[in-house]
């Protein structure tokens, strides 16, 4: 993939919901744009400084433009604050090719497509692509109240009774169990989950619970709380022949940082990968919610905006 960024502008700005803006960007030249597969993010230059991955919700089908749903979050580091703040119609920024971690199964015999909140926006990519492909699928909307929820004209038009809308203000009878809605786990099942942490957490447990097989089930983690303190070690940047001590309460990147080697990060909270560097020596701690349980137990990637070390030392390809 290419890392050529690409110049676009917003075509269109619609406030939904309670602070989801939902964002329309067309190239600058008018050409299309590359192509996407369900799942896909890119990276939006919101600032010299912010880079963030936001999941492209349109059908993939389209070419002619990226549309992005973004909740104006009330822990913002800065990049959804500023989006909520600045972008409008006729706005230019920067974004890059899609990328894909959170591809979608088209064997599965039958899908269970579940969002909480903003994360229901590669859910609609991948509602958008299952129904083209004519494979059954259900699609779970979990928020707070309906005032939240975005999309949900366009979910009814589009998928009418394949999507079930949860309000945790609502009636019992329609309030999320992820215990009857992942069961019974037939052979050939896939469920893929998006949105908070908590939610995900819990969405994911009780499908392991209820006997869906690993590589059923599908995640991508957009916001997490990480704790990133623990005893400190040694890292040695090999490429640059620089050594430094991450204090208890340091990252690696701060620590490297600060013996003037720079880490590109974004999202700073081990989600989105841009951070990943090889291990060359030791063994890292892992914190994040990027690699998989294989890579993890390989070792020989860490990210480095959150994890650590269970060695005294580890040695970087960096
Ligand atoms: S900056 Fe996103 S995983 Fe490290």
């Amino acid at each position: 993939m290419s890392d050529q960024l690409i110049d676009v502008v917003i075509s269109k700005r619609e406030d939904q919901a309670d602070a989801v803006a939902v964002f329309e960007l067309t190239a600058k030249d008018g050409a299309d744009l590359p192509v996407f597969e369900a799942g896909a993010h890119i990276d939006v230059h919101v600032t010299p400084d912010i880079v963030r991955q936001y999941s492209l919700s349109n059908d993939p089908a389209s070419t002619d433009h990226y549309r992005l749903g973004i909740l104006q979050d009330p822990q913002s580091r800065g990049g959804s604050d500023a989006i909520h703040a600045n972008f409008k119609a006729g706005t230019e920024l920067q974004v890059s090719a899609p990328r894909n971690h959170f591809p979608l199964n088209l064997d599965a015999e039958r899908t269970v497509l579940i969002g909480g909140g903003i994360g229901i926006t590669p859910m609609l990519t991948m509602a958008y692509t299952l129904q083209a492909a004519g494979k059954e699928f259900e699609l779970h909307y979990c928020c707070r109240t309906r005032g939240s929820a975005g999309f949900l004209d366009e979910l009814a038009a589009q998928f009418g009774d394949r999507v079930h809308l949860h309000f945790d203000d609502a009636g019992d009878d329609q309030r999320f169990n992820p215990e009857q809605v992942l069961v019974p786990a037939v052979d050939g099942s896939h469920m893929y989950v998006c949105g908070p942490s908590g939610f995900m957490d819990w969405v994911i447990g009780t499908a392991e619970s209820v006997g869906y097989a690993k590589d059923n089930i599908h995640f991508e983690y957009f916001n997490v709380d990480v704790d990133t303190s623990g005893v400190s070690f040694e890292v040695v940047a090999e490429q640059s022949g620089v050594s430094v001590i991450v204090g208890e309460n340091q990252t690696i990147v701060d620590a490297l940082a600060e013996a003037g080697i720079k880490v590109d990060v974004s999202c700073e909270q081990g989600v989105c990968g841009t951070c990943l560097c090889d291990v060359l020596e030791g063994t890292p701690e892992h914190n994040d919610k990027f690699l998989t349980e294989e890579e993890r137990e390989d070792n020989d990637q860490i990210v480095l905006c959150c994890s650590r070390a269970k060695t005294d030392k580890l040695v970087l390809d960096i």
